[in-house]
């Protein structure tokens, strides 16, 4: 693996995936306008070759948030130019999928990045939440969409209101995230996900996350679009002719 890592955001490039990890670790890995500014760097290098990208947090914190230091100095035209808000967006819209391995506090724009991700994973000490109504602001870089998306309206609406923070079993009961890891544990488990994806048709991959994400009123338009490429591709017809062929091995075998 080589490391071209530059702090505030540490990556690591392995041929199919990239490994991305906040890295402000004095500051809780609070997601700053370098941060910012390092995810779309990133995000550029990844729209143009695309690879899967696990995001974690340096020293057993995912992102305690965005930064409050900027945040308080942030005035209405800063909130309008949404710097959070775009750059998770930019990261939600990656070609191949995104997978968030997630230890410790995962709050306010952190969990915003989180949710931005197509896969989370955590460890037991995991805490996320939207704690930004006490800090006399919305959390508007995503999770107001999002969050409903992942855990359903009633639960979001709770959740966001209240400002609480979600630990690691009700996080997994509800659906926030999907598997749980000692901490020591999370980066094989997210590369195994990536593992496991990766034995997948990567067109098929980049179809169905895109098709996943298309609004409502786009269905079923997108996803016959979508099909009828794939329907076209050797790669298609390469896996389903090996299916078909095995089958026919283990027949034949059977009877002889
Ligand atoms: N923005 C800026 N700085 C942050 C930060 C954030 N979101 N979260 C933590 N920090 C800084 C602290 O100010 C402190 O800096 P200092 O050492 O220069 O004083 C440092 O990170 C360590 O934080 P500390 O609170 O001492 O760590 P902790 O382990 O005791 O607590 C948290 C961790 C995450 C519970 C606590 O830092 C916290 O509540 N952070 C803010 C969470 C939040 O409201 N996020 C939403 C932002 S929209």
């Amino acid at each position: 693996m080589t490391a071209a890592g530059h702090s505030p955001l540490l990556v690591e490039r392995a041929g199919d995936r990239v490994v991305a990890t906040l890295n402000r670790p004095d500051k809780r890995n609070a997601i700053d306008q370098a941060t910012v500014d390092a995810l779309h760097e990133l995000c550029a290098e990844l729209e143009k070759d695309p690879r899967t990208l696990i995001l974690t947090g340096a020293a057993g914190v995912f992102a305690a948030g965005a930064d409050i230091a900027e945040l308080r100095e942030r005035r209405a035209v800063d909130a309008l130019r949404g710097i959070n808000a775009h750059a998770f967006v930019r990261v939600a819209e990656l070609p191949l999928p995104v997978i968030a391995a997630i230890d410790g506090y995962a709050l306010g724009g952190g969990a915003e990045l989180a949710y931005a991700a197509d896969i989370r994973i955590g460890t037991p000490s995991l805490a996320i939440g939207n704690p930004e109504t006490g800090l006399g602001i919305l959390a508007a870089a995503g999770a107001s969409w999002r969050l409903k998306e992942i855990v359903g309206d009633a639960r979001a609406i709770e959740l966001l209101l209240t400002g609480r923070t979600v630990k690691a079993d009700e996080a997994l009961r509800i659906g926030l995230i999907s598997s749980v890891h000692e901490t020591g544990d999370l980066l094989t488990a997210a590369h195994a996900i990536v593992d496991r994806i990766a034995r997948n048709d990567r067109a098929a991959t980049i179809a169905t996350k895109r098709v996943f994400r298309a609004p409502r009123d786009r269905h079923p338009s997108v996803d016959l679009e979508a099909q009828s490429e794939l329907f076209e591709s050797p790669e298609k017809f390469r896996r389903m002719t090996e299916f078909l062929e095995r089958k026919d091995r283990q027949h034949t075998g059977g009877r002889a």
